[in-house]
């Protein structure tokens, strides 16, 4: 696939730029070989890269990574016609083996980097307010829930809560018929009215896990 290539290519001299070393964590988590194409577009350590709106996934728990691998690869997620950032990772799971997804979540599970910085405007104090329908799935400090199939949130860049959020309300993510879990987040977005409270409750995820 020569038009990937190319694309891979300017990609790489894009993490060349922003991966410098002070951004690295303590000890930082050498990829496989056949992982290490993930940190092209996710960036070293996993610490995201807004440029192609690729998130931080550094320390997201195994269990909802190898999910999201599986849904991207089985094609509930990021084939929405509207999905166009989602189309940019579909291709990279669906490339993966059984064993590579696993390998990739405990990847994604061992890393660490800095708490994203806040890029957007939003209300906190009225954010909370409205987290706390969020919480009874997330958990109070956005920390997830296994058990309810509910991710963590906090770590994940605004940009990126902001984008999903979205996604859920107009269906791009979460409307296909074997998403069970992204139909629950998709009825829980209801307390939503409008991108205010977008903004607000992303601001307020923004203040936990620090
Ligand atoms: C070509 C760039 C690119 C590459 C390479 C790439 N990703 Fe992604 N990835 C993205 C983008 C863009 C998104 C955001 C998709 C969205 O908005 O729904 C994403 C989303 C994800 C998510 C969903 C995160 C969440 O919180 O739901 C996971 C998990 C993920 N990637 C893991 C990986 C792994 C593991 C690899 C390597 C096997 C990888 N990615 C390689 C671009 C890439
Ligand atoms: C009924 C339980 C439930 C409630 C309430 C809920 N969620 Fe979710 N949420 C989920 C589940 C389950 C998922 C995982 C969907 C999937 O598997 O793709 C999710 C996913 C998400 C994601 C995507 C995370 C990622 O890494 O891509 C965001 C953002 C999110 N929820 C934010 C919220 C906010 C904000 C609220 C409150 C307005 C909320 N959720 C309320 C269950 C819930």
């Amino acid at each position: 696939m020569p038009g990937k290539l190319t694309r891979l290519q300017w990609m790489l001299v894009l993490v060349g730029v922003l991966g410098t070393a002070s951004a690295l964590a303590k000890d930082p988590v050498v990829p496989s070989d056949e992982l290490v194409f993930c940190t092209v577009c996710h960036g070293v350590q996993l610490m995201g890269n807004p440029i192609i709106r690729a998130p931080r996934l550094s320390g997201l728990s195994s269990w909802y990574v190898e999910k999201q691998l599986h849904a991207f690869q089985d094609g509930w997620r990021g084939v929405h016609e509207a999905d166009l950032v989602g189309m940019e990772m579909q291709p990279m799971a669906a490339a993966l083996t059984d064993e590579q997804i696993k390998l990739a979540a405990q990847f994604v599970a061992a890393t660490d980097s800095p708490m994203p910085e806040r890029t957007l405007a939003g209300d906190p104090s009225a954010g909370q307010a409205l987290y706390a329908t969020c919480s009874a799935c997330h958990g109070n400090q956005a920390q997830g829930n296994e058990a309810l199939g509910s991710p963590a949130l906090a770590g994940l860049n605004d940009w990126y809560l902001r984008e999903q959020l979205e996604k859920f309300m107009s269906g791009a993510r979460g409307s296909h018929p074997a998403d069970t879990t992204g139909q629950q987040m998709r009825a829980a977005m209801q307390v939503l009215g409008d991108e205010t409270a977008i903004d607000d409750v992303v601001a307020y995820i923004a203040t936990l896990g620090h």
